[in-house]
């Protein structure tokens, strides 16, 4: 069959452009198996990275049709299916179905589909990705660890640090500060370790400004890109409810946030703007620099009319109190 890609070209300090190739291929051939027919027999010039070629090094993440993937692992035929689910195109089309390839996002290119990974990278470090054995006394020849405890490391053990999460994160494209999911699944992956004898500390660091846990936004696509299954956002929800069960609302803004919020949907159903300002940024008005920073924003609400004077709860409160309650009420649920 023939597959047409059109794949993103870029030298250093130049725009890019989209250059396409038409492959003569089979359904079952991956990504990479076309990209290096691309290479071998069309485009020697044509710059990638690759290594295992089987799901194991990480090194060909890039956006196949919109979304970051592993090439070693899409197929033609995945990728077809994809297209024609996703985009609404039709099976038997009689179309030569067409593949865009681009570099991974949130990191600079340095020539076609490789990207500099330099930020990726020094970002893993600030999690300080290492069990820490400090204070502890090591066993002379082993540390052992029971099966239970090692099944805790199992999944975010699976990382390959191919990128395609940090890739997709919205928090990592706004937010300079912000480490990736990449590294807080690490850092996860460390907290839970049970030779690990740091973890006050560790939390104490993934809890900072906006650059540990609270700058995730939860838009779920570091989840959904990951080829192993490491489910990124789902360890920082762990971090956070660690964190949660052992602070309280006076020891940041972004637990205030999280703990006000959840008080005031009990109470009303939904959330009380009013409240919310003046608790989580002002602190039960205990920062005077919070209040002021919300004033402007108050003051041009009152002047477009768009002020909540008063606070009407919602009809469906109790509901939701039920609902509050019967999630409290799960066995694996932390208090926060
Ligand atoms: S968490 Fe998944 S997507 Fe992110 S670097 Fe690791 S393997 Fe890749
Ligand atoms: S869920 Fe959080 S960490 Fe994952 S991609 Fe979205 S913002 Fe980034
Ligand atoms: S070439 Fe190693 S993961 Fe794709």
């Amino acid at each position: 069959m023939q597959v047409i890609f059109k794949v993103f070209r870029q030298q250093q300090n130049s725009a890019p452009t989209w250059k396409t190739y038409v492959v003569e291929t089979a359904p079952s051939s991956t990504i990479l198996d076309c990209l290096n027919k691309i290479k071998w027999e069309q485009d020697g010039t044509l710059a990638f990275r690759k290594n295992c070629r089987n799901t194991i090094c990480g090194s060909c993440a890039m956006r196949i049709n919109g979304r970051s993937a592993l090439a070693c692992k899409e197929n033609v035929r995945s990728q077809i299916a994809r297209l024609n689910h996703d985009f609404g195109m039709k099976d038997g089309e009689d179309k030569i179905p067409e593949m865009t390839i681009a570099p991974l996002g949130n990191m600079p290119v340095i020539r076609d589909l490789v990207v500099n990974m330099e930020g990726f990278w020094n970002n893993l470090e600030k999690v300080t990705p290492y069990v820490s054995t400090a204070s502890r006394n090591i066993p002379e020849r082993e540390f052992l660890q029971t099966p239970q405890e090692r099944s805790q490391l199992d999944q975010t053990g699976n990382c390959i640090m191919c990128g395609a999460c940090y890739s997709e994160c919205n928090a990592v494209e706004v937010n300079p500060d912000f480490v990736g999911p990449h590294a807080l699944a690490k850092a996860y992956r460390t907290f839970a370790d049970s030779r690990d004898d740091d973890s006050e500390n560790r939390l104490e660091k993934y809890n900072e400004g906006t650059q540990g846990v609270w700058g995730c936004t939860r838009c779920y696509y570091c989840n959904s890109v990951c080829p192993m299954e490491v489910a990124p956002m789902d360890k920082i929800t762990k971090i956070k409810q660690e964190i949660l069960t052992k602070k309280t609302k006076q020891d940041s803004r972004s637990i205030r946030h999280r703990k006000v919020l959840v008080e005031l949907v009990q109470a009303g159903g939904w959330i009380d703007e009013r409240q919310f300002g003046l608790q989580v940024v002002g602190d039960y008005f205990r920062d005077l620099q919070g209040l002021l920073s919300i004033a402007p924003l108050g003051l041009r609400m009152i002047t477009k009319g768009k002020f909540p004077f008063s606070f009407e709860p919602s009809e469906g409160a109790q509901e939701v109190r039920t609902l509050i309650n019967s999630v409290r009420e799960q066995p694996n649920y932390h208090q926060p």
